[in-house]
């Protein structure tokens, strides 16, 4: 028996990427064409739930049946602060909390379905805690760095994407005897880089989780020119670190940190080291928008099914989660907890190396290397 009539909510929070719509409409097939329910769509992440009233509209199969393949997010999303620390726009800081928790009551919803990554998960936790409303977790990022999930939705598309600049780069690359930099997003998690890298076939693949040295890299460019290949394509995740644990990271005029910039600082120093003429190419939300990979579809429409019956099942404080070729849930607490990075003895790993692929590290092979690299000094 169907359980009773029911209103439910749904959130995007934290960056937009491709398959957010795929898994609104899943939601809105199931609870209405199985279970009956009403949905609302929540606009700007917690923004519409704290506005008074609150931002929401209903969602109907008549209104999400044409959503499957579009990019980014009907509901709107945002990844900018806290709700316990809010930064208004006259710059004072507020805890909103009770506003959003108000209009989660307001609405009258017996449960919320938040998609968002790790960070967004785990402030919809503490939220749903401290409001005692009921919340069930859906991944998304494409970074893939969502614990005990083996996929997020949004990775698939972006690694589509990163890979097709790479395969667009060998030619132009060739044809100039350069190298080319291609820097990723990723944040702290070497996902997109290591996948694309290895799919595209890059000649330097650099993530976070393998600090790199800047002699080991102009080392494995010199031995290609040696070899009369002219040309090298490096693939890098925009957070990576070198030895002294230290990231390339921009400062705004406001004094706020974002990570950018680790291309044109490997570019100057490869030229400056092998005299290879460089370029960078930074597709940076590139990778988020547009059309989602028929695989972020799939990972979308399961998951957004598998969300709604744990709604049924009143199975709370659960994400969905992919492991073992099919979705079963996990606790919101442990996902969040187990930070997913790029395993540096995991398979792809040792794809990579199996390859001949230079992860920018000091392997048995090319300590040596090291010996009269410039040391990195500075790094702004
Ligand atoms: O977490 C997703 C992500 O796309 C990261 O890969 C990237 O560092 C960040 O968001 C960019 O955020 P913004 O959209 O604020 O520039």
């Amino acid at each position: 028996m169907a359980p009773a009539q029911r209103r439910i909510g749904v959130l995007t929070s934290g960056g937009d990427c491709a398959g957010l719509n795929a898994a609104i409409r899943a939601i809105v097939y199931r609870a209405q064409k199985t279970y009956g329910w009403e949905v609302l769509g929540i606009e700007q992440s917690t923004h519409g739930l704290a506005a008074s009233p609150p931002r929401a509209r209903p969602l109907t199969v008549h209104n999400v049946h044409d959503i499957l393949n579009q990019g980014g997010t009907i509901l709107g999303s945002t990844n900018s602060g806290s709700p316990f620390a809010h930064v208004d726009s006259s710059g004072s800081v507020k805890d909103i909390s009770q506003d959003i928790i108000d209009g989660y009551h307001e609405l009258g919803l017996s449960a919320l379905i938040g998609i968002g990554g790790d960070g967004s998960l785990a402030i919809l936790r503490k939220l749903a805690i401290q409001g005692g409303f009921n919340l069930v977790g859906i991944p998304k990022t494409i970074d893939n760095d969502v614990g005990l999930t083996e996929r997020a939705i949004g990775f698939s598309t972006a690694v589509n994407i990163a890979t097709e600049a790479v395969d667009r780069l060998h030619c132009t690359a060739a044809s100039h005897n350069r190298v080319m930099i291609v820097e990723v997003m990723g944040r702290d998690a070497g996902h997109i880089a290591m996948s694309a890298g290895i799919a595209g076939g890059a000649n330097v693949v650099l993530v976070p989780e393998i600090p790199y040295s800047i002699g080991v890299i102009a080392e494995t460019i010199r031995q290609r020119q040696a070899r009369g290949k002219h040309h090298s394509l490096i693939v890098v995740a925009e957070a990576v670190k070198n030895a002294d644990r230290e990231a390339v990271v921009n400062t705004t005029c406001t004094g706020q940190n974002r990570l950018g910039g680790i291309g044109n600082y490997l570019a100057e120093r490869i030229h400056a080291t092998t005299g290879a003429e460089t370029r960078v190419i930074v597709p940076g939300h590139l990778l988020r928008g547009g059309t989602p990979s028929p695989f972020d579809r799939l990972t979308a429409s399961a998951f957004g099914i598998a969300a709604v019956d744990l709604v049924a099942q009143e199975r709370y404080d659960r994400m969905v989660a992919w492991q073992d070729r099919q979705v079963k849930d996990v606790a919101i607490e442990d996902a969040i907890n187990e930070y997913a990075t790029v395993d540096p003895d995991g398979t792809l790993v040792k794809t990579a190396r199996g390859l001949g692929i230079c992860l920018g590290d000091c392997t048995p092979d090319s300590c040596d290397l090291m010996v009269g690299a410039p040391k990195v000094t500075a790094i702004v």
